[in-house]
């Protein structure tokens, strides 16, 4: 078994964090990492949001069904299904607005976890646990609100990082 293979064998969701912080590096290598992932027409259709606000962490976990370990956590990544950027652009340069379609979002979709997923895995090899938090997606109606999204950006999926305790 090589050591890619080992990590995903060894994997596991981390809900209970150390009160080490992630540091930049680590940070910017989980981020970077994220973008080497593949996507769709390679047009990247989500971004990913990096939630620092103390204020906005405790209300995520209170809205993700009570689940405090989110507040706690020292990275709090959302990754939007963002069909915004293409639409801005579009608008700005062609006459006509683009048409965005049922299947353009279950791409977009795929873009946005394939990209979690990466982060997840570099997270792990740096010895950085994460958990991913669904709740995120069943209230995205009201998540979008608080999160200020524009109306092609939805939250899709949302990842908690943070040292594992023993
Ligand atoms: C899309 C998705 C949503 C999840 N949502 C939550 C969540 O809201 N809270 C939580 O504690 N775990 C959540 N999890 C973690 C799962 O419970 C966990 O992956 C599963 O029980 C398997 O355990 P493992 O990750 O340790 O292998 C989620 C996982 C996925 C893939």
């Amino acid at each position: 078994m090589n050591q890619t293979i080992r990590q995903l064998y060894d994997r596991k969701s981390v809900r209970v964090f150390t009160d080490e912080p992630i540091t930049y590096d680590e940070k910017q290598m989980i981020l970077t990492s994220a973008l080497q992932a593949p996507t769709a027409g390679n047009m990247t259709l989500y971004s990913i949001l990096d939630i620092q606000e103390q204020s906005l962490k405790d209300e995520l976990a209170k809205r993700c069904d009570n689940q405090p370990f989110i507040a706690k956590a020292p990275l709090v990544l959302i990754f939007l299904v963002d069909f915004q950027k293409w639409y801005d652009i579009f608008n700005a340069y062609c006459e006509e607005s683009p048409k965005i379609e049922e299947a353009d979002l279950f791409l977009a979709s795929q873009d946005c976890v394939i990209a979690a997923q990466n982060a997840v895995v570099a997270a792990q090899s740096m010895g950085i646990g994460s958990c991913y938090i669904g709740d995120i997606m069943e209230n995205f109606e009201i998540n979008r609100k608080l999160l200020h999204l524009p109306k092609y950006a939805l939250p899709y999926s949302m990842v908690v990082f943070g040292k594992p305790t023993q």
